[in-house]
């Protein structure tokens, strides 16, 4: 079978010499961009190159950390059934993101790919995929769908000739040519012609991106960024204004549809944090649920403390944090208490209203379950690209509280959720956006609301489903599809009339 022998061609040859970089042959300009699905086992990643006399061909190759995977991949891909729609075009897309690992770009990523795959026409262009842009997670590969994962492997095989492809860049600007840390270079080569045109996507979450982002943006043929929010603070910033082009973000309201799903049974998966030392037994009563990476940024702190503060034992209520470690331990539960303690929040008669902390990896097709457990969404960020957790309870008809600020002020109003009110801007004082500005968002205003959407259920609902409704009529995957390939296609006309 073909898979196997290429699958031992590459084992073998993985005990090559990496080639001498100085000696790398960037001017071809007619090899085939071949791919293999190999990427997906793999830790250490080296480049070679063959040569034939019609083509010269790269060939990515890796080598393997588990049998077991290589074993289930090769089971898994024998039994995927070939295309019949064969694409009819030479043209082509290399969409570059960070597809195996979890986060914002690679769900970003993965909405774009499926849309597109999902809703262009045959005729118009190839895709193909390659990983890039961040570490690559098993346990993330893992819990993707498996129709997500045998159309990755296609994908991925997808054979292109650069001077017939656009590329798409789909990460931090940092992680462009030449990366700033150690990642496959998008575009691959550098920016020396031998692709028709590159792409960059990316987004910040502050109000400004810095210097070197903007170098880098302005060597791309075009800039896409999610929202009007970022137009103005990447061209503020100094990104040529006739390079940035808003695409907004799919969601797919096909899989977060609330009419499909059992609510997951949140007690079982999360561990209680505060709360329960009144008797009660009644059930958890009200749940709010928030998604996010455990990091300043995210607000946790301004969740915790309008929670605490408006909430009692009394009160039939649940927050459930879905969390995970951000360079940081992941000892979520310690880090609640301790800031509990800090903040002095004195446990009344009452007793604290329920925190409860699921830190397990959710698995993508998980989510959706997860959502409909939940009555009401919040997450008062202080910045966010897009706000992805936050589209999809959308998405799921839930009441949403957000942040009226960056991201989720392309999608958020008054009618179909609940913007949250900034109260100032703040500086942000750590990491790698020290100096830059960000959103506070009003703690009392949170309060407010969190009590609102407990109080008035009713109104809460409408809301809810207006909010689906607004992420059917905006960003439904064919919606999306349609703005970005028309966007290419713009760009194939161009390049071509040239
Ligand atoms: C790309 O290169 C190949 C091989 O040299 C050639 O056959 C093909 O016509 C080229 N395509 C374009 C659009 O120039
Ligand atoms: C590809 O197929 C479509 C119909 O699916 C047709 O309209 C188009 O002309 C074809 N293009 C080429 C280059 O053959
Ligand atoms: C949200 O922010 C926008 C400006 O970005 C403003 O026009 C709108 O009134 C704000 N909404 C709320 C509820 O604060």
């Amino acid at each position: 079978m073909f898979l196997s022998s290429s699958l031992s061609s590459l084992c073998s040859s993985s005990m090559d010499q990496p080639p001498d970089r100085s000696k790398r042959p960037w001017t071809f300009s007619t090899f085939v961009y071949s791919s293999s699905i190999l990427f997906l086992l793999l830790s250490i990643l080296i480049l070679s190159f063959t040569t034939t006399d019609l083509y010269k061909s790269q060939t990515l190759r890796f080598t393997f950390t588990t049998n077991r995977i290589y074993t289930y991949l090769q089971s898994l891909f024998s039994n995927s059934n070939s295309k019949s729609e064969t694409p009819n075009t030479s043209h082509c897309v290399l969409w570059m993101a960070p597809f195996l690992s979890s986060g914002g770009y690679s769900s970003e990523a993965w909405s774009y790919i499926l849309s597109l795959h999902h809703n262009l026409k045959p005729s118009k262009f190839r895709i193909t995929i390659e990983h890039h842009g961040d570490l690559q997670s098993i346990e993330f590969w893992n819990g993707l769908a498996t129709e997500t994962k045998e159309l990755a492997i296609e994908m991925h095989r997808t054979e292109c000739r650069p001077n017939e492809t656009i590329v798409v860049c789909h990460s931090e600007p940092g992680a462009w040519y030449p990366p700033l840390f150690e990642t496959l270079p998008c575009p691959p080569y550098g920016y020396y012609g031998d692709f028709m045109a590159v792409i960059g996507r990316t987004m910040f979450e502050t109000d400004r991106v810095n210097h070197e982002h903007v170098e880098r943006c302005n060597k791309m043929d075009r800039v896409w960024v999610p929202t009007e929010f970022h137009v103005a603070s990447f061209v503020k910033s100094g990104v040529d204004s006739s390079k940035v082009v808003k695409i907004v973000q799919p969601v797919d309201v096909e899989v977060f549809d609330p009419l499909k799903y059992e609510p997951l049974d949140l007690v079982e998966i999360g561990d209680l944090v505060l709360g329960g030392s009144g008797v009660r037994g009644l059930g958890l009563g009200f749940v709010f649920l928030s998604v996010f990476k455990w990091e300043k940024r995210k607000g946790w702190d301004v969740l915790l403390k309008a929670y605490l503060r408006e909430f009692s034992g009394e009160d039939n209520v649940a927050l459930f944090l879905l969390t995970n470690a951000y360079h940081s331990d992941g000892n979520f539960g310690n880090k609640i208490v301790d800031f509990v303690k800090e903040m002095n929040f004195k446990e009344g008669a009452d007793g604290y209203p329920f925190v409860y902390v699921i830190d397990k990896h959710i698995a993508q097709v998980d989510l959706p379950l997860l959502y409909k457990a939940a009555d009401a969404f919040v997450l008062p960020t202080r910045g966010e690209g897009w706000g992805r957790p936050i589209v999809e309870a959308m998405a799921m008809s839930l009441p949403v509280i957000a942040t009226n600020w960056s991201g989720p002020t392309e999608y958020l109003t008054e009618e179909n959720g609940y913007p949250l009110v900034v109260e100032e801007m703040s500086e942000v004082k750590e990491g790698p956006f020290e100096g830059h500005q960000w959103a506070e968002p009003s703690v009392d205003k949170l309060r407010v609301l969190m009590r609102r959407v407990v109080s008035e259920p009713d109104d809460a609902k409408v809301k809810g489903r207006r909010g689906r409704e607004d992420m059917v009529k905006q960003f439904a995957p064919e919606v999306v599809a349609k703005v970005v390939a028309d966007q290419i296609e713009r760009i194939f006309e161009e390049k071509i009339r040239r």
